[in-house]
């Protein structure tokens, strides 16, 4: 196989064989391939695509490329959730303990934040003393013992992808169909769960900014989990507006433990019930073929409402070495050295808002990282006091910047200013959750 040929294959649109994608990645993961090649053929895949047995093989030969861990050590069904991510998306830390609340099994492993979307490892790690690198063993034990664990992908994990996503990232091709897909998917498919939900972001805050592009994207995704036969779901989510009140890393776990005691906005509070209880009835269907999606949301609204979500997490920081205090008493989480108000100028409605615009100023306030090796500020981050569709007057305070470097303030005020589009009139309401996409077809809400 020389790499010359498979390049230009793909740039005159042709499909490439199962055995000449799999010597690529194995080639690619053994440096036998330089970055300049693949990032050839990443340009033509941006622009040709791939056909649905290609990207089979695609996504097969990245998750052999490193180890497929085996869940069977843990008892019962695993179910796992992805997001394909976003700004404000904190759903992990409040779905994983309700579905492990409700008696299922959620052995996850999460990113970190790369550029204006967060991460739910860095999230975790902004609460004292918790771990996110337990051995498989710890991990194994954990998920059996309390329902429930979130650690970091291991390095063994995978290895294709790190490579491929970080020349993607440099390469102007990360929002390409086929490239998401075939990452999300063969991370799920190494990580090894029974039951995949996969949450797809749509809007100025996610990968996919239009509803066409989010159900292409969902519905490649399913079909490749049910051909590896993972029972696979897909939920398109709202991400015009950032969602909750929060972003930033202690920020989004204090708006998620108010979540769990039952005080959510209710935009998160809606896209976390809508999760959890897909989740639960990808889970429970395997055992009661007469439950609904209704009865699952139930459920997961009873487990918030009793306080048994919110002991999940508890329990579940215990078991990775976090400080359980500052789950009870929330100002023992990391703070910002400072805080600054930003104050209306104009009255009327906040009639949209960009969300990736809203991301980049928390990343510039220290919340998230610019470079793979950037330093995050764990309390660092916006609390977005009045979002889409909220009347404004002049002197409200917008939202509260947080950083513990008080000359950021300044750029990230402007970035933040430039998301918020005002008017006279009050917009529409969106809806949240767009369509869920099955094995049984794409439903629109
Ligand atoms: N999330 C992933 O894991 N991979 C992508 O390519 C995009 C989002």
């Amino acid at each position: 196989m020389r790499m010359y040929d498979i390049i230009d294959k793909k740039k005159n649109g042709m499909e490439l064989s199962t055995e000449e994608i799999k010597e690529m990645i194995r080639a690619y993961v053994e440096e036998e391939i330089p970055d300049y090649q693949m990032a050839a053929w990443l340009m033509a895949v941006y622009f040709q695509g791939m056909s649905n047995r290609e990207l089979k093989d695609l996504t097969l030969a990245m998750a052999h490329s490193g180890e497929m861990i085996d869940l069977s050590p843990i008892s019962g069904i695993k179910v796992d959730k992805h997001s394909t991510g976003g700004v404000g998306d904190k759903t992990t830390l409040a779905i994983a303990p309700i579905v492990a609340a409700c008696g299922e099994k959620v052995a996850k492993m999460s990113g970190k934040g790369l550029g204006f979307t967060g991460g739910t490892i860095d999230k975790l790690e902004s609460i004292p003393g918790f771990e996110t690198g337990l051995d498989q063993k710890t991990f194994f034990e954990n998920v059996n013992h309390i329902g429930l664990s979130v650690i970091g992908q291991t390095a063994n994990i995978t290895p294709a992808d790190k490579k491929l996503y970080a020349l993607r990232d440099v390469t102007a091709t990360v929002d390409s169909i086929p490239l998401i897909a075939a990452s999300v998917m063969s991370k799920k498919l190494a990580a090894g769960s029974d039951k995949i939900l996969l949450d797809v972001t749509c809007g100025s805050g996610a990968f996919m900014k239009t509803l066409e592009d989010a159900v292409k994207l969902a519905e490649i995704m399913v079909a490749i989990g049910e051909q590896a036969g993972r029972e696979t779901v897909a939920l398109i989510t709202n991400m015009d507006v950032p969602l909750g009140e929060t972003i930033g890393n202690a920020l989004e776990v204090e708006e998620i433990i108010d979540l769990l005691q039952g005080n959510a906005k209710e935009d998160l509070k809606e896209v976390c019930l809508a999760l959890a209880s897909n989740m639960l009835y990808l889970s429970k269907y395997e055992s009661d073929k007469n439950i609904t999606l209704e009865d699952c949301k139930k459920m997961a609204e009873e487990k918030i409402q009793d306080g048994s979500a919110l002991n999940k997490l508890k329990e579940m920081v215990n078991s990775q070495h976090g400080q359980v205090d500052a789950i009870e008493n929330t100002d023992k989480l990391p703070q910002a050295a400072y805080y600054y108000e930003m104050v209306s100028d104009s009255s009327g409605y906040v009639t949209g808002m960009n969300a990736e615009q809203c991301g980049i100023a928390s990343m510039l306030l220290g919340a998230g990282r610019e470079k793979k090796d950037s330093e995050i500020a764990y309390g660092a981050g916006i609390r977005l006091l009045k979002k889409t569709g909220d009347p404004l007057e002049v002197g409200d305070t917008m939202a509260i910047l947080y950083s513990d470097s008080y000359e950021t303030f300044q750029e990230a005020e402007k970035v933040l200013r430039i998301a918020y589009q005002i008017g006279g009139e009050a917009p529409q309401k969106d809806k949240l959750i767009y369509v869920r996409v099955s094995k049984a077809g794409v439903e629109y809400y």
